[in-house]
């Protein structure tokens, strides 16, 4: 089969015909559709991107998230059977085929197109677990994104609309983030420069130059999460604020995450978020679809200025 390997002379990408893996315990073979691009991926091929999940001992293959259809399962595996159509979670999703852990694997209802699903795990796991457990966001509150428009912020202000946030704002630097955030869901669009509205919860794909803005947009008792630090990873603390409004400051990754913690994000996300997923209320906004052996230049796109929305690899 064909896949995205990592060289390591110089850390681009390769098409390699590689031996197709086989499902170990509680694993599944997929015949993948489609794999997600993710910002994650330009650490991954510096060498600055390990997951405690993945161990990736050998080749290093490209591609953290992806869609098929289970092919055949491995001793153990009992959830799905061949035929079942599955995302998740994975080391080598820009591939022919890929295994996936049948605790990461979450089902793709019939109304979900492969495409989409091919770049819907991480976004929904991301920031299901920053709003729901990291945000202890409750029914009603209200809820600011920063950089709205990202691929993953797309997906968080549809998730915080499904799990019953009050109010949804998200920031953006243009017009078509704007009408991005407004077209999936947000309440509000808080373009740069403009003042960001009062929020329970915010969550954060920005970084230092947004640490002061979300401190002073939280009410009492808010909560704020460092997902992306698109903008910078230092920025100074105003400790004062900080204990003044009795907030509580706190940070996610999947880096360091164990199989089981990944796990249990993936059932809490079909819990709560399977009914929305299949309604369509959460549904990842596809900007670009690129052919396998075009992985590299779908990564390298996502430096540039482009369309608000995901970039998928398709092995086709
Ligand atoms: N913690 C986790 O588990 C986790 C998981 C997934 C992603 N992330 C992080 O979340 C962030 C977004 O990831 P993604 O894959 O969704 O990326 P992406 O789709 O490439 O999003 C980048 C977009 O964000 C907007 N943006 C706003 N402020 C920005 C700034 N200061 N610099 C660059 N872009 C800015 C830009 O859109 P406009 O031009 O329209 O403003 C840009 O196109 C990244 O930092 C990523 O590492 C974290």
């Amino acid at each position: 089969m064909r896949a995205m390997v990592i060289r390591p002379q110089d850390d681009a990408l390769e098409l390699c015909d590689v031996p197709s893996p086989s499902p170990g315990q509680g694993e599944l073979l997929v015949a993948v559709e489609a794999s997600g691009v993710n910002r994650a991926d330009l650490l991954q091929r510096r060498g600055a991107y390990a997951q405690v999940a993945f161990p990736q001992e050998g080749p290093r293959f490209a591609g953290m998230e992806a869609a098929g259809t289970v092919v055949a399962t491995g001793p153990g595996a009992t959830r799905f059977a061949p035929g079942d159509r599955v995302m998740g979670l994975c080391a080598g999703g820009f591939a022919d085929r890929v295994v996936l852990d049948e605790r990461l694997a979450m089902p793709v209802p019939a109304e979900l197109d492969m495409v989409a699903a091919g770049a819907l795990p991480l976004g929904l796991m991301t920031e299901y677990d920053a709003l729901a457990d990291a945000g202890r966001l409750r029914p009603g509150e209200r809820v600011l994104i920063t950089a709205g428009s990202s691929g993953v912020g797309l997906i968080g202000v549809q998730v915080a609309r499904a799990l019953g946030a009050g109010r949804v704002a998200a920031t953006v630097r243009s017009a078509a983030g704007r009408d991005a955030v407004l077209r999936h869901g947000a309440d509000e669009a808080v373009v740069t420069g403009d003042p960001w509205p009062e929020a329970d919860v915010v969550i954060d794909h920005v970084g230092a130059p947004a640490l002061a803005s979300a401190l002073a947009a939280l009410a009492l008792g808010g909560r704020l999460v460092s997902v992306g630090r698109l903008g910078g990873r230092s920025a100074e603390l105003d400790l004062n604020e900080l204990a003044r409004k009795r907030l509580l400051l706190a940070g996610v990754t999947f880096r360091t995450r164990t199989r089981e913690e990944c796990a249990a994000i993936a059932a809490g996300a079909v819990r709560d978020l399977g009914e929305a997923v299949r309604a369509g209320t959460v549904r990842p906004a596809v900007a670009r679809t690129f052919p396998l052996a075009e992985a590299q230049a779908a990564q390298d796109l996502l430096r540039d200025a482009r369309p608000p929305g995901k970039l998928v690899v398709t092995p086709g």
